[in-house]
């Protein structure tokens, strides 16, 4: 059985490409029932739909954020979604969703991915943050989602280093690369249920 999910975006679309050609090449057991932007005009959804999947803008412009959950999650309801996957949707998730999310035994059924080794450099910009502040090392980390920004048990996370020649846009560049290959990769141990129970209880190990 494949793994449903559900795909949040914001913007650009990337990860949201990563995952539907692994899904197109077999390398990802999934089936992306839904694509749910909070912007209009985004360039994800025109990736959405150039795969021939269902997406939706649910804006975000305007409302509390548990109003704005209510009408997501009034659209996910009945899709019988195993994981709701952040890709580049730049919204903190309230209690609300996280609740419809989490099962009885306490597994979380959201991920994110964020661009930084975390808990370094949380929020929107972790790129440019991790390349100003001089960071030699980063990358990316892949985790379950909780109450905080960029925040819950860690998935998987790969390092890169930073060359002395890198600007912004090259590091930014190789960063995305291993984006682009980590989460359709952690997507599919979750569809193999190969995920540590530890990580999935929203324990620490
Ligand atoms: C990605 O770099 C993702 O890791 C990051 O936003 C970008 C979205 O790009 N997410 C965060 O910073 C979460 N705090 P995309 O829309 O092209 O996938």
């Amino acid at each position: 059985m494949p793994l449903n999910i559900a795909i949040l975006v914001s913007g650009r679309g990337s990860n949201l490409k990563a995952i539907l050609e692994a899904i197109r090449e077999k390398q990802l057991d999934a089936s992306v029932k839904v694509v749910i932007s909070n912007k209009p005009d985004v360039a994800a959804l025109k990736i959405a739909a150039d795969y021939g999947v269902e997406a939706k803008v649910i804006p975000s412009a305007g409302l509390q954020r548990t109003e704005h959950e209510k009408l997501v999650y009034d659209s996910l309801s009945k899709l019988s979604i195993d994981y709701l996957v952040l890709a580049g949707y730049m919204r903190i998730i309230t209690p609300f969703l996280l609740s419809k999310f989490r099962d009885e035994r306490g597994f979380i059924r959201i991920v994110n991915i964020h661009p930084s080794l975390l808990p370094a450099f949380p929020g929107a910009n972790a790129y440019e943050e991790a390349f100003n502040y001089g960071v030699k090392v980063s990358g990316i980390t892949i985790h379950l989602v909780d109450e905080e920004v960029d925040r819950g048990p860690i998935l998987a996370q790969e390092a890169f280093e930073r060359l002395p020649e890198d600007t912004l846009e090259s590091f930014t560049k190789r960063g995305l690369a291993i984006e682009h290959r980590l989460y359709p990769k952690v997507l599919q141990q979750l569809a193999e249920q190969k995920v540590p129970v530890y990580a999935q209880a929203g324990e620490t190990p």
